[in-house]
């Protein structure tokens, strides 16, 4: 009898541990693509602001090219608990309640993203979810919440792998699947042990909307688009579908150059980065909805392979980046860094591309290619004549080569 209670116990603690231990798989074949508030708003959030994003996300037509998450970053949290330990949103920015915002995004074909944080506080001094685990998941899966960006600031003797399955338990056992982001800007290789915790791993520090600067704030800094590029050049190989490097949040459409907007976007999609807008969706003009919606560059970011395309040569600070996609096909994107325009002149039959990683190789001296220029939306010649362009400052040409029937 004993050992049959034995037996019987281990059954269940196997079971409980195989259900509760694993994040909820293909939330995340592609890399996520919705809007964050932080990067124009930072701690400036309430419900009008994020309904009227929702719908800013529809009618710009964000919605149809692929954009689904509406996520609020810190400080939608009302100041304490409830006197039963319940996470709330400040009553005064979020009088509906949390719930009725989820059913408003809900209703227009969009899903809900919050944030919290693994410390006891989050970055902006709210309640974190340390010690309340368990308790906030449920509240999320009450309010609808299908994304959870969980932070990293005060957790001075924690562990990040134990916190972040913490919280991924806890949202696998609060029942609704969640997709979950991890964010400890890369203090830990998130990377390295990511994969089976979260869909999604910041990769650096934060960013910031200049091109190539670092914005000193005491203690810590922000980065600009190329700085958080180089800084996370060997880790491609940790990315793939449901489980993404995340090089931080779209600065496209906020203080850069609709140069510079077009190489941060293109270079996150040949990155296959999640893109998660921060501009102000209500505001942008048509060029900014020109970036963010372009179809083809977008499928390049969401190519189900997933593979993380990579830097192949890099000179004058000319670079060429390329990333294998379905089909035997491949985006190449050449990226004028400098100040200065710069002509870029390439010889395909003479550039064999090969991918370390995956030992693909775009050899145009045994295949030839058929050449689309993504942004300029037309085909421009084969793989058999040199590509040859001037590239205007901080500015980006990205094609799609396929190859010829
Ligand atoms: C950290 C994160 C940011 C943002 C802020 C909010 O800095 O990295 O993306 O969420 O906290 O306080």
């Amino acid at each position: 009898m004993k050992n049959h209670f034995m037996l019987l116990l281990i059954l269940v603690l196997v079971f409980t541990g195989s259900v509760y231990s694993q994040k909820f798989d293909g939330l995340a074949l592609t890399p996520p693509m919705g809007w964050n508030s932080w990067n124009t708003f930072s701690c400036n959030v309430d419900e009008k602001l994020i309904q009227e994003m929702a719908d800013a996300m529809v009618s710009s037509g964000m919605m149809d090219a692929g954009y689904r998450y509406i996520v609020i970053d810190d400080c939608w949290q009302a100041a304490m608990r409830d006197t039963l330990g319940n996470i709330r949103p400040d009553p005064l920015r979020f009088p509906s309640g949390m719930k009725a915002l989820a059913d408003y995004i809900h209703i227009r074909g969009l899903k809900f993203g919050i944030y919290s944080c693994a410390g006891d506080k989050t970055c902006g001094g709210y309640p974190g979810s340390k010690d309340f685990e368990i308790q906030d998941a449920r509240t999320y899966a009450m309010w609808g919440v299908d994304y959870l960006k969980y932070d990293w600031c005060n957790t001075k003797g924690l562990n990040s792998i134990e916190a972040y399955s913490k919280m991924r338990d806890a949202l696998s056992s609060a029942g609704r699947p969640v997709v979950f982001s991890i964010c400890e800007w890369g203090d830990t290789k998130p990377w390295e042990w990511g994969k089976n915790v979260g869909h999604l791993w910041r990769t650096t520090g934060d960013i910031t909307d200049c091109f190539d600067c670092i914005v000193d704030h005491g203690n810590w800094s922000s980065w600009g688009i190329m700085k958080i590029v180089d800084m996370r050049t060997d880790i491609r190989q940790y990315a793939g579908p449901d489980h993404w490097n995340d090089p931080d949040m779209l600065e496209v459409g906020r203080s850069m150059s609709q140069s510079e907007d077009r190489a941060h976007f293109s270079l996150w999609c040949m990155m296959a980065a999640p893109l998660m807008a921060g501009n102000d969706l209500r505001t942008m003009k048509k060029e900014t909805i020109d970036i963010l919606t372009n179809a083809e560059m977008i499928a390049v970011d969401q190519d189900p392979l997933g593979i993380q395309g990579f830097r192949f040569s890099q000179k004058d600070d000319l670079e060429v980046w390329a990333k294998p996609l379905a089909k035997g096909e491949w985006a190449v994107c050449f990226l004028n860094r400098s100040t200065i325009p710069q002509e870029m002149v390439f010889d395909w039959s003479k550039n064999v591309i090969a991918d370390p990683v995956t030992r693909w190789a775009l050899d145009a001296g045994t295949t030839v290619y058929t050449i689309r220029n993504i942004w300029e939306k037309k085909e421009i010649g084969t793989t058999s004549s040199i590509f040859q362009a001037v590239i205007p400052v901080h500015d980006v040409v990205v094609l799609r080569l396929k190859k010829l029937q």
